[in-house]
């Protein structure tokens, strides 16, 4: 349980969620996260209930949105859609997912978790784990990286290594990193393993993600070969590549991640909406 007095920070404030794309805990801890501060919160959870079904743009559709909120989040599975908006937009727009390209907020909040479990971010060796092609978490959430110390891991089927975009941003900025496809041997030296889910939806040829769908899964005895410090993460939703049974390991701490998530959006929209005055 969150602790559950609510503020009045921005109890005259709107936010409008414009979801074109499935979401459970982006979309809800936004949405908790502006109740919690004392706002408002209007939209949409899916593409079929707003007029973009009728032929639409997304630039009418922002046009209109501002009239009636003061912050919008986005989340479209074309990339680009939340950067597009922005420009039609005289309001904050928040980018909540932008196809298979990016997730900044879900970097944020996985770089505060990691700062919270581990009490530092810089040193830490640190291996990313799954369908680094797709995964919109993990582009994110290297561009970040490339602000500390870390010794990162890619660990990847070759069909779904991470993005040359990231990898030669990654290199202009000095930043060690690794590539691999075997995660158990990397496993006895890492701080921190991010875990993500074969992005299925991405996939252009169903036959393609049957190859790749259960190449990572981690089971408990796995955990034998870790760090005692060692933390789990993954960004959610799993589909089966990290067993249940580790729930339960103060290792796992995916499920506080997402708490973290919701504290990360509070801040994010109190201060994109007060500025820095409002502690
Ligand atoms: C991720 C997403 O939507 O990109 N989930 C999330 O926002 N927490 C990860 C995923 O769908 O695999």
């Amino acid at each position: 349980m969150v602790n559950n007095k609510y503020s009045k920070l921005l109890d005259n404030k709107i936010m409008a969620t414009l979801f074109f794309e499935p979401s459970t805990r982006t979309r809800l801890s936004f949405e908790s996260a502006m109740l919690r501060l004392g706002g408002k919160v209007i939209g949409f959870q899916t593409r079929d209930v707003s007029s973009v079904k009728k032929g639409e743009s997304i630039a009418d559709t922002v046009r209109t949105v501002e009239n009636y909120s003061d912050i919008i989040v986005i989340r479209h599975p074309l990339e680009g859609v939340a950067r597009m908006a922005a420009k039609f937009s005289s309001i904050p727009i928040i980018n909540g997912g932008s196809g298979s390209a990016e997730h900044p907020t879900q970097a944020l909040l996985d770089l505060f978790t990691i700062k919270e479990e581990c009490g530092t971010i810089d040193g830490l060796n640190i291996g990313l784990c799954g369908d680094l092609k797709y995964g919109r978490t993990v582009h994110s959430l290297a561009y970040l990286f490339s602000n500390y110390n870390i010794n990162l891991y890619f660990i990847s089927p070759a069909s779904l290594k991470m993005r040359f975009r990231i990898t030669d941003w990654l290199r202009d900025k000095k930043m060690k990193f690794k590539e691999t496809e075997k995660f158990k041997e990397i496993l006895p030296i890492l701080d921190i393993l991010y875990m993500t889910r074969i992005q299925e939806e991405r996939f252009l040829e169903p036959e393609e993600y049957e190859k790749v769908k259960d190449v990572y899964i981690l089971t408990e005895k796995d955990l034998d070969n870790t760090k005692e410090n060692f933390r789990l993460m993954h960004p959610l939703p799993r589909v089966g590549e990290i067993s249940p049974d580790i729930d339960k390991s103060p290792k796992a701490v995916y499920f506080k991640q997402m708490k973290y998530g919701l504290y990360l959006r509070m801040a994010l929209l109190a201060l994109i909406l007060k500025g820095n005055n409002f502690v």
